[in-house]
């Protein structure tokens, strides 16, 4: 990702932190309620309490204490470009592990976690046809021991210069290139799709 790309991400987080706080409007999410019937469908993928999770844009780490609420603890890591959000999170989750960066600025070793889950970070306009989000997603990949689980905007119902959406087909199309086991699913709200992809032992 190019510097003012990153810096863009940053200073609009910045700005959003000061405007409400710790909020899913923070995180530009619209609320609470869109953000969790997020989480639960990424938690579907079939992440079980003990598991290993490395959250992709994570964030105030809130996937993790959603977890834990309905389901256990599990062993989290949560990586965000935003240096600001991540002070709220690691005051929030002391047990968790919170890394500033892109994934492609840490060195993980491949299979270093059961599941890799991203939710809403690949929603910025890149205007480059989606090659990063193919980057990411090759990456989230490499490193999962169980599975991937993300959501990207729907391209079918929702178009908006200042966000990015994709047709459901054909990442889930792409996808299934690199994993033969791979689910698409839209039925959870309107705006939005996850992809399952699944590392041949799936639970
Ligand atoms: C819509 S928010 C969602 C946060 C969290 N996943 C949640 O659902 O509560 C998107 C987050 O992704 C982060 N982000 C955006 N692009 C990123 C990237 N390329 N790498 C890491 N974090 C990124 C932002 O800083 C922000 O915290």
């Amino acid at each position: 990702m190019k510097e003012e790309q990153r810096k863009r991400i940053i200073d609009r987080h910045r700005d959003s932190l000061t405007r409400h706080g710790y909020h899913p409007h923070a995180l530009y999410w619209s609320s609470r309620e869109i953000q969790e019937i997020r989480f639960a469908v990424l938690a579907e993928i079939g992440i079980r309490a003990g598991d290993s999770v490395l959250d992709v844009g994570c964030g105030f780490g809130d996937f993790m204490g959603w977890f834990e609420r309905q389901h256990g603890t599990i062993r989290y890591t949560g990586i965000d470009l935003s240096p600001d959000l991540l002070r709220e999170a690691r005051r929030r989750h002391a047990e968790g592990r919170f890394l500033q960066g892109e994934l492609f600025d840490v060195a993980f070793a491949e299979h270093s976690f059961d599941w890799v889950i991203l939710s809403g970070a690949l929603n910025e306009p890149l205007h480059d046809q989606g090659a990063y989000m193919r980057r990411v997603v090759t990456r989230m990949f490499a490193l999962c021991r169980h599975g991937v689980a993300f959501n990207l905007l729907d391209a079918r119902t929702l178009r908006a210069h200042d966000l990015q959406s994709h047709q459901p087909q054909e990442v889930w199309r792409w996808c299934s290139t690199l994993c033969p086991d791979c689910h698409m699913r839209d039925d959870y709200l309107a705006n939005d799709f996850t992809i399952y992809m699944y590392r041949g032992s799936s639970k």
